[in-house]
C-alpha cells in the first residue's frame, strides 16, 4: 500500500473522535483532505457538526462537501481540531506548513480543547528537523528577518540553509494571509522550544512551523496497521 492509502486510513481513524454538536478545525493537505471528505460522508448522513478551515482550499473543499462552516469570530471556541503534520516527534511536538498553512493552522489548533494529528507513518520521527521547517514572514524588510533567523537558528545550534519558498512558476510564495514563508533546512532540532522561543521574539517574524504542546493525540497508519499515540 501507498502513503496515500495509509493517510486516508489515519483520517478514517479521526473520525472516531468527531461527535455530534462538535465544533470543529479543519487541517490543510494531502492528509487532511480525504478527513474532510470522509466528514462530509457524514454530515450529508445526518451528522451534526460545524467547522472551522484553515485555509482557502480546505475552505472550498468543505464547502463542496456539504459541510456547515463557521469563523472564529463567530465561534472562537472549538473542541476539536484535525489535521496532517509534515513531522511528528515522540512527544508529539509537530513541524507543520509544509503545505504554507501553518499560520491559520496554528491560530485553529490553539483555539481548540484537542487537537488530532493524522498522518502516515512516515511521519514519525525521532528527532525533528529533516523537513525543513517553514517560517511565515512579513514581506517587509525580508532580508533582515532572514538574517535574524539564521542567528537563531545558531543560537539553537541547528544552523542550516534558510531560503524563500517559492510556487511551482517560480514566483515567490505567498500565503492566505499575504506573507512570504522561509523554508529552514536544519537536519535536527535538538531543542525546539528554545528554537521557537526564539522565532517568535524576530519582529519580522509572523509564526513558525513548530507545533509544542498542541497535539492531544496522533492517528498513524503505516504497513503495521494503525496506531494512536497521546501525548505523555
Ligand atoms: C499545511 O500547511 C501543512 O501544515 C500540512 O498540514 C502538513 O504540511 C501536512 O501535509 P500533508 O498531509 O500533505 O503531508
Amino acid at each position: 500500500m501507498d502513503a496515500e492509502t495509509y493517510k486516508r486510513e489515519a483520517a478514517a481513524g479521526a473520525l472516531d473522535f468527531v461527535e455530534p454538536g462538535m465544533r470543529l478545525g479543519l487541517g490543510t493537505g494531502s492528509t487532511a483532505r480525504p478527513f474532510v471528505e470522509l466528514l462530509g460522508q457524514r454530515v450529508r448522513a445526518g451528522l451534526d457538526v460545524i467547522a472551522v478551515p484553515t485555509s482557502e482550499a480546505t475552505r472550498a473543499q468543505a464547502e463542496a462537501c456539504g459541510i456547515p462552516l463557521t469563523t472564529l469570530d463567530e465561534t472562537p471556541e472549538l473542541d476539536l481540531t484535525i489535521d496532517g503534520a509534515d513531522e511528528i516527534s515522540p512527544d508529539l511536538t509537530l513541524i507543520k506548513g509544509g503545505g504554507g498553512a501553518l499560520l491559520r493552522e496554528k491560530i485553529v489548533a490553539s483555539a481548540s480543547a484537542r487537537m488530532i494529528v493524522i498522518a502516515d507513518e512516515s511521519k514519525w520521527v525521532a528527532m525533528l528537523g529533516q523537513f525543513a521547517l517553514p517560517i511565515e514572514v512579513v514581506p517587509f524588510g525580508l532580508a533582515a528577518t532572514k538574517r535574524a533567523v539564521e542567528a537563531a537558528t545558531v543560537a539553537s545550534g541547528c544552523p542550516g540553509p534558510i531560503s524563500l519558498r517559492r510556487d511551482k512558476a517560480g514566483r515567490t510564495f505567498v500565503t492566505d494571509g499575504g506573507h512570504f514563508i522561509l523554508d529552514a533546512a536544519l537536519q535536527r532540532i535538538p531543542d525546539p522550544r528554545f528554537l521557537a522561543e526564539r522565532l517568535v521574539a524576530i519582529p519580522g517574524v509572523v509564526e513558525h512551523g513548530l507545533f509544542i504542546g498542541l497535539a492531544n493525540a496522533a492517528v498513524i497508519a503505516g504497513p503495521e496497521g494503525r496506531r494512536i499515540v497521546e501525548r505523555p
